[in-house]
């Protein structure tokens, strides 16, 4: 009797924790969906947009979660939100006067930076509205990924991480992945996992940067209300804001709950196909994406080490990040691929390529030999590995 009464009181408290977490998602699902207003608005506790911003809405850029194709006007400007143009020097400093983000939205009294235009192998930064950029600014463009899996993926062991880095460190093929370490507002160094460059450490890290940075919302780590204004934006600086210091626009608490919806979704679950992985092993591709990747709950075939690689000039993304060159990518995630290809967006981090033999042709620098030894398959052994990729 006792025994079933506690069963019964813990089915309850379990049931109690589950409702909590998928009322957190389901929170978190419509701040994804929410189309932010600027401040001051009449209803509270949705605004704070701008002055400067890429989008009003996470779900612009993340529609269904999946990569989507760039949407180009007649003249080659950029007519989707997806693609966003990062600025910076060869060393990661941002623009003096553009910031870190070439932001094409503005509130009615600030003008947009300017927008995108398609231009030549990839994109350029068009109607430039507060001057030109500084001589040494590079601009890089970079298509919004797919968010799947990303819960997994925030479970994975650091230790696990490090040995793949040290296991290539050993390796023929000359693959180096190196870890990104990335110190916390709490002062704690952690591994980099999410990000195309592994630039953030937790889920909740990325959402508070993807409010900063696309959305111009502060929040409790990017407490200026003007987001990526620079001293040089006067309107922009000038804007009402919403929020204030200790009172960011978007607190903590709404982070996490957009968090935990992301980390709610279910990871793809790629098909299998053992003659495939066979030749995608023996190519030297699951030396950087990592097959089966420990997880907290089981192994996750991620087809990523999370590690950042060096792939060579021609995956020169232009902008980068303090202390990581130019050409230095994290391996990307392989599972989902079947769905962005049903979509038809383009692969790599700017959607540059068509389909996967491109992406592969794309690779350089440490992934020189596994391109050389899928270039000397037999016709039938690449086209069963292209299939295999494309399945995923
Ligand atoms: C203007 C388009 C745009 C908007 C709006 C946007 N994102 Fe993104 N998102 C991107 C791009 C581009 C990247 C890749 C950035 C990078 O790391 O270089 C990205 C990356 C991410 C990642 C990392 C995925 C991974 O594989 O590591 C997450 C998580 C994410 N966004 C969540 C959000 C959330 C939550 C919001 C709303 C608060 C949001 N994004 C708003 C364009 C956008
Ligand atoms: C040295 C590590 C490394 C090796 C080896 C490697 N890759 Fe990659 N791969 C990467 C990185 C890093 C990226 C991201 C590059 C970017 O976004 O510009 C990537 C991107 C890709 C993409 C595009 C994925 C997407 O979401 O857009 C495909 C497809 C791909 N690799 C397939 C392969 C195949 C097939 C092989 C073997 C012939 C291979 N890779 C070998 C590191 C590697």
């Amino acid at each position: 009797m006792r025994g079933l009464v506690l069963g019964a009181a813990l089915l309850t408290l379990g049931a109690a924790a589950a409702g909590a977490c998928d009322l957190d998602a389901a929170l978190g699902r419509a701040l994804f969906a929410r189309a932010w207003v600027p401040a001051p608005s009449s209803t509270k506790g949705n605004d704070g947009l701008g002055p400067l911003h890429n989008a009003r809405a996470c779900q612009s850029c993340h529609e269904g979660l999946a990569r989507r194709p760039v949407r180009l006007g007649p003249d080659g400007t950029v007519a989707s939100e997806n693609l966003v143009l990062r600025l910076s020097d060869a060393e990661g400093r941002p623009d003096p006067v553009y910031g870190a983000q070439f932001q094409t939205r503005g509130l009615p009294a600030v003008p947009p930076e300017g927008w995108a235009i398609h231009a030549g192998a990839g994109y350029a930064a068009a109607g430039l509205a507060y001057g030109p950029l500084q001589p040494s600014t590079r601009v890089g463009a970079r298509l919004a990924p797919a968010l799947r899996g990303l819960g997994a993926l925030e479970t994975v062991p650091e230790a696990a991480i490090l040995a793949i880095a040290e296991e290539q460190a050993q390796g023929p093929d000359g693959v180096r992945g190196r870890p990104r370490w990335i110190t916390g507002p709490d002062g704690a160094r952690r591994l980099g996992r999410f990000g195309l460059k592994a630039s953030t450490a937790t889920l909740e890290a990325q959402v508070g940067t993807a409010f900063a940075l696309d959305l111009g919302l502060s929040t409790p780590d990017r407490p200026a209300p003007a987001g990526d204004c620079t001293a040089r934006q006067e309107a922009c600086l000038a804007a009402p804001g919403g929020g204030g210091p200790g009172n960011p626009e978007i607190t903590a608490e709404l982070v996490g709950l957009v968090a935990r919806f992301l980390a709610s979704r279910p990871a793809p679950e790629p098909a299998q196909d053992p003659q495939g992985l066979t030749l995608f092993a023996e190519a030297g591709c699951a030396a950087c994406h990592r097959p089966a990747l420990p997880s907290s709950s089981g192994s996750l075939p991620a087809y990523t080490d999370l590690l950042l690689h060096d792939l060579g000039p021609g995956l020169d993304g232009g902008a980068t990040e303090p202390g990581i060159t130019p050409t230095a990518w994290r391996t990307a995630p392989l599972w989902g691929l079947s769905e962005t290809l049903r979509n038809g967006a383009g692969l790599l981090h700017d959607g540059r390529a068509r389909d996967v033999s491109a992406a592969i042709a794309a690779h350089g620098g440490e992934a020189e030999a596994a391109r050389a030894r899928f270039r000397a398959l037999p016709g039938p052994d690449r086209a069963r590995l292209l299939a295999f990729v494309g399945n995923l």
